[in-house]
């Protein structure tokens, strides 16, 4: 099933989620298998459950899009344990549509998380997926790209969106 993408301004994209404590259900399964369709459709590399409004520390990632299964990362509870270097790209969202701005991230990622079982794993990732990884894990934190951008800029994207919500191009 594919689940319609939460935008800006939803308040679950700024709460943090609830610790997922039930693993291996059917529901958890089906709900993975969701969100990897979702992220597909939509066209990204990673989706955080809050993104389509439920409020659970849960994300999945694919820097490939779906090119090559054996890159389905899910992330269940995840903590970034360690981080080093610098990259500064063009970064965007999902639940921000049509707009993306430079973020500077760490260039080398260690996330802890636990996996559909429950099992703890860490996992390094560079360049696009430790963007990956301090993304979503930010996202299941409440906390948006936009946060890691000038106020200036920020601002200029909440009036651009605040316009669009009032010409009802923004749900
Ligand atoms: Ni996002």
């Amino acid at each position: 099933m594919v689940y319609p993408i939460v935008k800006y301004g939803h308040p679950v994209l700024e709460k943090r989620g609830e610790d997922v404590a039930d693993f291996d259900s059917p529901e958890l399964h089906k709900l993975i298998e969701d969100m990897f369709e979702s992220m597909y459709a939509a066209k990204g590399v990673g989706l955080a459950a809050p993104q389509i409004g439920i409020g659970k520390r849960l994300a999945v990632i694919d820097t490939t899009t779906g090119e090559d299964p054996g890159q389905k990362i899910v992330l269940i509870n995840p903590e970034i344990i360690a981080s080093a270097g610098s990259q500064k790209s063009e970064e965007g969202c999902l639940s921000i549509p049509t707009f993306r701005e430079q973020v500077t991230r760490p260039n080398k990622v260690t996330v802890r998380a636990q996996d559909v079982g429950g099992k703890f794993f860490e996992m390094t990732g560079e360049d696009l997926l430790a963007r990956a990884f301090m993304h979503e894990t930010d996202h299941l934190n409440g906390k948006l790209y936009i946060g890691h951008i000038s106020a200036l800029k920020r601002d200029l994207i909440r009036r651009r969106i605040r316009k669009l919500q009032k010409a009802g191009e923004w749900d």
